[in-house]
């Protein structure tokens, strides 16, 4: 038993940590033999309320889920975005015992990628607009760590945040599809009361740059509902005017697109089926958000 850090009851601390993936595999295997299912929740860490919320639909929905911290090189196209990546390993390994996730892996980089591992991916050209805009390489760095993870850990199901929407569906669509009887879930973003999207990066905000973030996504509300009643040209002009009064935000790129093609939407069509995605900077800071009519009734 141990303290548990939060308060004053005891915990029994039971996850396991492992950093080689032999022993992972072994593990992992013998789970399996005895006919048990694996979920799988991989992170960079800085974990929020957004992660544990995709912990705990690993548990409902298996016998046992594991969970990476791992900030992978490979998919920032920035140096300082990689070298500032904030970094709380205490924290976030005694906020997964307390979830009650069973394992925590925390990957050897040489074993991730061995040589000749790093491999190039068909995306299907769904890492082409938006963030592969902005982020070139980012995609493709991402697939390797996800392909190399999928492959060690060989899970039944594994759990993404919509926040990322284009990472799932790139996921979803690209990698799974090369692993058997993979389940690719997405879980909702989970938001602070003020509407603000949860995420590892918001704990480098000021005051003043989280409250001017908040306000981005009533904006996308507004937007996304006038969908088909407005040009795009029109909401556009309206999103960039609103970010002309923040003076702590600027505006990196707002797109309409098709919720499972990511095509740009172009006033025809039912605008049901898209997504207004967005990427802005509060301060420094640069940050992603994205809401489909579906999420809507959420907040
Ligand atoms: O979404 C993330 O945190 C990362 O892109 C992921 C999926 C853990 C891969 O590094």
């Amino acid at each position: 038993m141990a303290y548990n850090g939060f308060g004053k009851s005891f915990v029994y601390l039971s996850m396991k940590i492992f950093h080689s993936s032999s022993e992972l595999v072994a593990h992992v295997e013998s789970v399996k033999k005895l006919g048990q299912s694996v979920g799988f929740v991989p992170t960079m860490g800085a974990l929020h309320h957004g992660h544990l919320s995709l912990i705990e639909s690993g548990i409902k929905e298996n016998d046992i889920t594991i969970a990476s911290i791992f900030i992978n090189p490979l998919q920032f196209n920035n140096e300082n975005d990689f070298i500032n990546y904030p970094q709380t390993p205490d924290r976030d390994s005694l906020m997964l015992q307390n979830a009650g996730c069973d394992l925590l892996y925390l990957p050897i980089k040489e074993e991730l990628y061995p040589p000749g591992s790093i491999q190039i991916f068909d995306l299907h050209g769904l890492d082409v607009p938006m963030e592969g805009r902005h982020r070139p390489g980012h995609f493709q760095g991402m697939a390797n760590v996800v392909f190399r993870f999928f492959q060690i850990i060989q899970p039944n199901r594994a759990y993404f945040g919509l926040k990322d929407y284009q990472q799932f569906i790139i996921i979803k669509n690209c990698i799974a599809p090369l692993f058997s009887k993979l389940e690719i879930k997405g879980v909702h973003t989970l938001r602070e009361s003020s509407g603000l999207a949860m995420s590892s990066r918001n704990m480098r905000l000021t005051d003043s740059q989280k409250q001017q973030a908040s306000c981005v996504y009533r904006l996308l509300k507004t937007q996304l509902n006038q969908l088909g009643e407005k040009k795009v040209g029109v909401l556009t002009k309206e999103i960039e005017a609103a970010f002309k009064a923040w003076e702590e935000l600027r505006l990196e790129y707002v797109d309409f697109a098709e919720e499972n093609t990511l095509a740009p939407w172009k006033e025809k069509g039912d605008p049901k089926q898209f997504r207004i995605f967005i990427a802005f900077y509060a301060g420094e800071t640069r940050l992603i958000d994205n809401l489909g009519f579906g999420e809507l009734s959420l907040y």
